[in-house]
């Protein structure tokens, strides 16, 4: 097919004009996923020592999971490594996925309630941060060996009053 000069180059102006600007929208999903992750507390629990640390783990550990475990009377769970489940994911099933109902202590219920786009933003940042660490231990059912370190998830009643000497001091 032989095109006419112009068309040919409107074309490759049009293109070159394009690839730029689209390059750009997914950096802005990119950075609004990241700051998702950040206020929404996804790497409290998806990465590794960011609770204890106060957030002070480098970016390229973030999301990969955590092998400490949550125990109660659900059994055992640990944080996915979100960065390696994502990876076959469309963005749609992402979506239904990260919508899903979930054990303790994944706040499931809040994630079901983001926006497609926040959920979208989430997805580009996992893409764009990549496949990293391991997966995250399975899940194990109530009563059952315990094999690596867990934090015990159970409400416990009070343990006793406060003496009247140190509430009067506050
Ligand atoms: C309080 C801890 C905690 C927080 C905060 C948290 N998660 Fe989770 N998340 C978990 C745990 C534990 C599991 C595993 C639940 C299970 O086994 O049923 C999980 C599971 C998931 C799953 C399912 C993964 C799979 O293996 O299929 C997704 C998706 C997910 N979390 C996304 C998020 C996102 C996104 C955020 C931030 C908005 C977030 N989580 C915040 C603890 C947490």
């Amino acid at each position: 097919m032989k095109l006419p000069t112009s068309t040919l180059f409107a074309a490759i102006v049009l293109a070159a004009v394009h690839v730029p600007a689209q390059a750009g929208a997914n950096d802005r999903e990119v950075a609004r996923g990241r700051y998702l992750v950040q206020v929404s507390g996804c790497n409290d629990c998806h990465t590794d020592g960011y609770m204890p640390r106060s957030g002070k783990v480098p970016e390229a550990e973030w999301l990969q999971g955590s092998g400490m475990g949550f125990a109660g009377p659900c059994g055992v769970t640990y944080a996915s490594n979100l960065r390696l489940i994502v990876q076959d994911m469309s963005a749609e099933t992402w979506r239904a996925h990260a919508r899903a109902e979930r054990r303790p202590p994944m706040p499931w219920f809040n994630l079901a309630r983001m926006s497609d786009g926040d959920l979208n933003a989430i997805y580009r940042y996992l893409k764009h941060a990549g496949p990293a660490g391991v997966p995250a231990p399975t899940a194990i059912a109530p009563g059952q060996p315990i094999p690596t370190a867990h934090i015990v998830f159970v409400p416990q009643p009070p343990s006793g009053t406060v003496p009247v000497t140190a509430a009067a001091k506050e």
